[in-house]
Parts: structure tokens; sequence; C-alpha cells
């Protein structure tokens, strides 16, 4: 693995540091980041799902199924469409165990074994992906939300980050309903913040839950303090590498969908049910067809 020497860590520009309202500490300078080949994945499923209740009184939110399949699975076949393939799943809650069940060691996705971490309690978003830490192991990650489908392969943009892994990038998408997610500020071209779920939203670019990091993302996910609703946001990440001036980001052309809340996981099935020929929607591209028990 090669090392580079250490990077400093630039001041926030003042355009990013008006609108970056929250504190977050800068994490130790010169902390190293490894490059090479190799990137490792993450996909979050934690969380209650409370609001997908009753379904998930007796399962996890990321195992209801979206078409033909559980939700997980469509993350799961993102990051091996794109050749990742040590991969570690996040859970939590009182159904972790189903996880297991479910995905075994990764067989159906071409894996030879998958690696899980169980998050305590409700932490938020970046206190799951903490707990990815020791598995990262220096090298740049991917991470995605394991309740967001993406119509297009991500391989394309995983590689393009993996080519010059430094920093973070974005995957960003034109919504009709921005008041729901993370919400992208721009000035012409650029990124200048992110805003959480804003009551009034001055773009409709929604932040998608993919999100490629370098090692500092630990770094900077131990400075953060907990948000208003207590948890450590996946947003203050995104604007401390914006006031870095180290985002990159992409907008996406095919649909994204989270399949959190009873419409969105409603709307994920039939996006899924009227693109059966997706190759990485319907993992043919991994594993071939899904194993089938016959009968119906
Ligand atoms: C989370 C993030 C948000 C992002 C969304 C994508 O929201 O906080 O920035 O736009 O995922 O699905 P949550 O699903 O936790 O409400």
């Amino acid at each position: 693995m090669i090392r580079r020497p250490p990077r400093s860590t630039p001041k926030p520009s003042s355009a990013a540091s008006d609108v970056y309202k929250r504190q977050v500490p800068e994490p130790s300078r010169g902390a190293s980041i490894k490059l090479g080949d190799s990137m490792k994945g993450v996909v979050l499923a934690g969380g209650l799902g409370t609001r997908l209740l009753p379904m998930t009184r007796v399962t996890n939110k990321h195992l209801l199924p979206v078409f033909d399949r559980p939700m997980i699975y469509y993350p799961l076949q993102q990051l091996t469409s794109a050749d990742i393939d040590d991969i570690l799943v996040v859970t939590g809650g009182d159904h972790a165990g189903d996880f297991l069940k479910a995905l075994r060691n990764g067989q159906d996705f071409g894996l030879n074994h998958l690696r899980y971490a169980y998050q305590e309690g409700e932490g938020g978003i970046a206190a799951a992906l903490a707990l990815a830490e020791d598995f990262a192991g220096g090298e740049p990650i991917v991470v995605i939300l394991g309740d967001n489908l993406f119509e297009d392969s991500l391989a394309p943009l995983i590689h393009e980050f993996q080519r010059n892994p430094i920093g973070a990038m974005l995957l960003l998408k034109e919504v009709d309903d921005p008041d729901r997610f993370g919400v992208a500020a721009v000035e012409g071209d650029r990124v200048v913040s992110i805003i959480e779920k804003p009551s009034e939203p001055e773009t409709n670019l929604a932040v998608t839950g993919c999100y490629m990091y370098d090692s500092r993302v630990f770094d900077v996910i131990r400075g953060l303090t907990p948000s208003e609703r207590n948890e450590l946001e996946i947003t203050d990440v995104n604007n401390q590498y914006i006031a870095w001036q180290e985002m990159r980001h992409i907008k996406l052309k095919g649909w994204w969908t989270d399949a959190g809340t009873r419409p969105s996981l409603h709307h994920a099935a039939n996006l899924v049910a009227e693109s059966r020929e997706n190759p990485v929607l319907s993992g043919r591209r991994v594993v071939g067809e899904l194993e089938s028990s016959g009968g119906d």
C-alpha cells in the first residue's frame, strides 16, 4: 500500500464557513491517507425503522421486501457490481440476527464473506459509520445507506473516486420534495454547504445516501457534536469536507429513491418492477438470477 506524505488540512473558505453554521473541529493535522487500488464498502442498516411500523416489529427495516428481494440487496448489488468485495454491514436494534439469516456469507452477491458490526442505541448515521473505522484500516470507503436504491450502476462513479481517493464525493439528485433530505446549496457549479431537511430548500438537489470518503472521515466523526435531534449527522461530516474544499459531487441522471417511509417503500417497489431489465437492480450482473425455491 502506498502512503502519501501527510497532508495538511486546508482552512475552510469564507463562502463555505459563512453557511456552515454548526461547529465541527478539525481532525488532527497530517492524518495520513492510504492510497492504492482497494476500496472498502459499508452499508448502514441500523435504526429502529419506526416510520415503517408495524412491519418493523418483526424484522429490521432493511430486510423488508422491495419488489422481489430484501431492501438491503440493492445497495449490496451496487457495491459488488463496482467490484467492491470487502463489505461491512452495520446494523442495530432488536432484529440484527436476521441479517445473518438473510445474507449469510454474501453468496447471493458472489462474495465469500460479509462482515457485520452492531450499533448500540440510536446515534445517527455518522455514529454508525464510526463503527467501520477498524474495518476500513485507513483505506478509502464507499458508504451506502441500506434503504437507498439507484437506477444506474454506481460502478463508474466509485471507480472514479478510486482513481483519486482523496477527500470525499457526494451524489446529488434533483427531486420534487427536497425538504425530506439533505439539500445542497450551490454557487454556480460549486456545492457550498449541505442543509439537513431545510423547511425552505434553496435548491432541489438532494444529497443521496451514497458517500465516498478518505480515511480522515473517522477523525471528522470524532470531532462531531450531536445535532438537535441528538444524532451525529452525516451532513456535518460532508460540510467539513466542503469547508476544506475537498468535496466532489456528481449529479445522477437515473432515478434514485429511499425506501424508509410507507410511500417511498411503495414507490421503490414500483420503480424496481418497471426496471426488470436493469442489470444492477436485478443483480444479474453479479450472480445470475436469484435462487428460486420453485412453485410460484
Ligand atoms: C439521511 C441523511 C440525508 C440524506 C438521506 C438520503 O436522511 O441525513 O442527508 O439526504 O439520508 O436517503 P434520513 O433517511 O436519515 O432521514
